[in-house]
């Protein structure tokens, strides 16, 4: 995992995380957060491939970020349907695979890796699958400036980086006052379903969803069941083989 200057996180938000105390309702998550990304850029290449992908089909199935104008689900898919957004896709296998499984749900994937972009551009073409869409562009600007609050059905966030330096812990995705802003913008009994393969993410991201306000462990106190739309992936099967266990978490917001 790609490590970025200390200087990028040097600033007041640098308290914020579990071990200090709950925090007060906040403006702005991103204001609070400012320069701690959840994610390192890499500069991977892209094949060409993806790269024809990104450049044909983007215009087509990816949907803008525009600061500050509500994102309207019906508007980007063409109708009315359940609205769930992937947080951190990757190379989009899981998308593909869950978004052809439930064609009934709207599914939004987001990502600021373009490679990934381009990949699971390509899937969305060659499957048909006319309930996905792509956004490229950071996950907790878009979710704090562009999605109404009690509009998602559920969130996804499979195998986030673990950011494993005790000094990176900062850079989780699911951490207080992050994970207020996921249940805010959830429906009544909207979900989060979180899976991880590393062991201390999973602790840690069950104590900042038990101290959310509004969310319900519904496996209280324990880990959840696989979903069974949730296909197993190529390093979810690395990881089991590496004897690492895999650590699900479904959260309700009654
Ligand atoms: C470890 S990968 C996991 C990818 C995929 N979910 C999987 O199961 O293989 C985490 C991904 O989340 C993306 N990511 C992290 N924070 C993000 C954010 N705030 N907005 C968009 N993407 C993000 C990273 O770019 C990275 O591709």
């Amino acid at each position: 995992m790609d490590d970025e200057p200390d200087t990028l996180n040097r600033n007041s938000a640098e308290t914020v995380g579990p071990d200090s105390p709950a925090p007060a309702p906040r403006e702005s998550v991103t204001a609070l957060r400012r320069g701690i990304r959840s994610y390192a850029l890499r500069a991977g290449r892209m094949t060409e491939f993806q790269r024809t992908s990104f450049e044909t089909l983007a215009a087509r199935w990816c949907v803008p970020f525009r600061s500050g104008e509500p994102f309207v689900p019906e508007t980007a898919f063409g109708r009315t349907a359940p609205f769930v957004v992937e947080i951190g896709f990757g190379m989009g296998v899981a998308t593909a695979e869950i978004a052809a499984a439930l064609p009934a749900t709207n599914f939004l994937g987001i990502e600021v890796h373009t490679p990934g972009v381009g990949k699971l551009l390509s899937e969305i073409e060659n499957r048909s699958l006319r309930n996905l869409r792509i956004l490229h562009h950071d996950a907790v600007e878009f979710l704090e400036d562009c999605v109404r609050p009690g509009s998602v059905s559920g969130f996804h966030v499979f195998f986030p980086d673990p950011w494993p330096k005790k000094r990176h812990h900062k850079r989780r995705l699911i951490q207080r006052p992050l994970t207020d802003l996921l249940a805010s913008r959830l429906v009544p009994w909207g979900y989060l379903y979180f899976v991880t393969d590393w062991e201390e993410y999973a602790l840690w991201a069950r104590d900042a969803l038990d101290s959310t306000p509004g969310l319900t462990n519904r496996f209280p106190g324990g880990w959840a069941d696989r979903a069974p739309w949730r296909p197993v992936t190529k390093f979810e099967r690395r990881a089991l083989t590496e004897g690492r266990e895999i650590r699900e978490l479904w959260y309700v917001k009654p």
